[in-house]
């Protein structure tokens, strides 16, 4: 079954229910629609604290149903982000076309798709207890489909870029209306996602979710490698397609991403994850961040030419390089950007979703003032007052209530005393931020936040200054940007009279060392190259966040805050109050905010104390 044109909804029927599922390769999420409004999305690892989980999302179908105070059986559509018999036939397909080299891989392989993936429909059925309407729509559709309808625009171009679909790895499309249409697509093997992973991989982190390091690294380096990835590796056209050599990749017949062609090439083995970075690393991650801006800005401008537009919206896990939007939306032909800030394949469940809203039951959509629809992203639980405080006695913590401004005013002089703050307030976000409901603060002013925050919190040692939280009428005091970034997905540069310049000395440092040189005014959200993530904040979408900013500024003159992700290294992003307080015990977060509660590191019981609720809480 595919997902057809359907007969035009008749609006004086009850509200439609419509619940999208992205699930069984990364990052599995749900999402439940109200006709077309978003009433809840969640990933699934937040609940089973896996990262990355991709089993079917039970609980985040529960959460969004319960959300939405909907039954199963009321659902208007389920729908499924991606093809999957398709996706087999490219399965197939390049492993027929490998064997015998490819057999290994396919052994591995094999037996999960054809367990899992090619029975997804007695799957999705089963899982759910559903035999309503099922409907599928190619995966880089569903991306697209998350990047044009939740936008602002009433008409944009389209571009999603990712690892692999079905077939697709990249599409340009066009959104009017309620409509969206791919206007063109790159295809397997060719596709930047791969090729960004392959160096993820060759520089020794975790593909699927080190790429994010990798973009972090690229400026301690040099782009030494640029010319040797363009004759050997990428044959790329002026707009924006490429071939890629696949002598130098092992993806399609092995179990890793590049081969001993590629170590040739490149001078030497992948690193070993976790040993030291070299200089060769960050020449190496320079080299393929510079190839994949050139390849998202030549995309870019085919779109712009192909569609005529002025708009353009993003998704798909290449979206999720902030550095190359930054680029995009500065150097590129558009005059707005969009981003879908679950731009991963999680996203992929808002996409289909509103697909079976707008294509199948051809639901009218409205734009307007320049708002998107994702409210902030901010479409995961939240938690009662009272549900805060029961968990906080059971547990024995120690807190105080403050209402009204005592909040933002006493956290705000916290801050500004250099404590760092876990902050847990309403929804949780939806996609990989954390944006001001699960995070975790600091003041940007001192010199020691970043370092701090790094070692004492996140038990790393880090070489990426952490994200600006910016009141949105303040951000051109502090970047070069003036545009909305609610979803900390634009990297843009520190003004450069706030930046202070390298001494001669300075210069010498090697890498890593010279993060821990102030490069600015607000030292721990300045990279080395005086760029920054920025997050603007307002306050129709987080009151809570806005005013505890404002209240920073009115003690400080300083409108922004450090904000990092509310979990440690390798943890999922913290989901409910113990979760919370579990991270919050075992870091050197000095206060925790949950809701109205303010608790005090200090008075908490000790670790002895603790044990109980370890245990009842199943902790460890
Ligand atoms: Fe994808």
């Amino acid at each position: 079954m595919s997902l057809t044109l359907g007969e035009v909804a008749d609006l004086d029927m009850p509200d439609k229910y419509i619940l999208g599922i992205s699930a069984f390769y990364h990052d599995s999420a749900a999402c439940l629609l109200r006709n077309t409004e978003i009433i809840a999305a969640a990933q699934e690892e937040r609940f089973t604290r896996k990262k990355g989980d991709a089993r079917f999302p039970q609980n985040a179908v529960e959460f969004c149903l319960e959300e939405g105070d909907v039954a199963v059986d009321e659902l208007a559509g389920v729908g499924f982000y991606d093809k999957p018999l398709l996706k087999f036939e490219r399965i197939l397909e390049t492993y027929l076309g490998v064997v015998p080299r490819g057999f290994s891989s396919f052994l591995m392989a094999g037996p999960l798709w054809i367990k899992d993936k090619l029975y997804i429909d007695r799957q999705l059925r089963d899982s759910l207890k559903y035999s309503g309407e099922l409907l599928y729509a190619e995966h880089h559709e569903s991306h697209a489909a998350s990047a044009f309808f939740p936008s602002p625009f009433e008409s944009a171009a389209i571009l999603t870029i990712d690892g692999v679909g079905e077939w697709a790895t990249a599409s340009i499309g066009i959104g009017r209306g309620n409509e969206i249409e791919i206007l063109d697509e790159l295809h397997w093997p060719d596709s930047l996602g791969l090729l960004y992973s392959a160096f993820t991989y060759y520089t020794g982190f975790k593909v699927n979710s080190g790429e994010y390091k990798v973009m972090g690294l690229a400026p301690y380096g040099e782009p030494k490698y640029v010319d040797t990835i363009y004759a050997e590796l990428v044959d790329l056209r002026e707009d924006g397609s490429f071939r890629l050599n696949q002598k130098y990749f092992n993806y399609l017949t092995g179990l890793t991403m590049t081969n001993g062609e590629f170590d040739k090439l490149m001078g030497g083995p992948p690193r070993e994850p976790e040993s030291r970075l070299t200089q060769r690393e960050m020449d190496l991650a320079r080299s393929i961040q510079v190839v994949c801006e050139e390849i998202m800005l030549r995309m870019a401008k085919t779109a712009h030419r192909k569609t005529g537009l002025d708009n353009l919206c993003l998704a798909g896990g290449v979206a999720l390089n902030c550095v190359g939007n930054g680029r995009v939306l500065r150097e590129g032909p558009f005059k707005h950007l969009w981003i879908q800030p679950a731009a991963g394949d999680a996203g992929g469940a808002i996409g289909v979703a509103q697909l079976v809203a707008y294509r199948h039951f051809s639901m009218p959509r409205t734009t307007g003032n320049f708002k998107d629809s994702m409210k902030g992203a901010y479409l995961g639980p939240s938690f009662t007052p009272d549900e805060i405080e029961q968990f906080l006695t059971s547990t024995g913590a120690s807190y105080q209530r403050l209402d009204g401004e005592a909040r933002p005013d006493r956290v705000a002089e916290l801050l500004a005393n250099e404590k760092i703050v876990g902050w847990f307030d309403g929804r949780m976000e939806f996609g990989p931020r954390a944006l001001g409901a699960r995070s975790i603060l600091g003041g940007p002013r001192s010199p020691r936040m970043q370092a701090d925050m790094d070692i004492k919190i996140k038990f790393r040692e880090g070489f990426r200054p952490f994200a600006p939280a910016v009141l949105r009428e303040r951000v051109s005091d502090y970047f070069e940007l003036d545009t909305d970034s609610p979803y900390m997905l634009l990297v843009a540069p520190v003004r450069e009279d706030r930046r202070i310049p390298l001494t001669a000395d300075q210069h010498k440092l090697w890498g890593i060392d010279k993060l821990n040189v102030p490069r600015s005014d607000l030292p721990a959200i300045t990279h080395i190259d005086y760029s920054a993530r920025v997050q603007t904040v307002t306050r129709d979408t987080n009151a809570g966040y806005y005013d505890l900013i404002k209240a920073f500024e009115g003690l400080t003159g300083c409108a922004v805050l450090v904000n990092t992700s509310f979990n440690v290294r390798g943890e999922p992003i913290v989901c409910t109050p113990a979760d919370a307080y579990r991270c919050f015990m075992r870091t050197n977060i000095d206060y925790l905010v949950l809701g109205p509660f303010l608790l005090d590191k200090a008075t908490q019981p000790t670790r002895k104390e603790t044990e109980e609720w370890r245990s009842e809480f199943q902790l460890d």
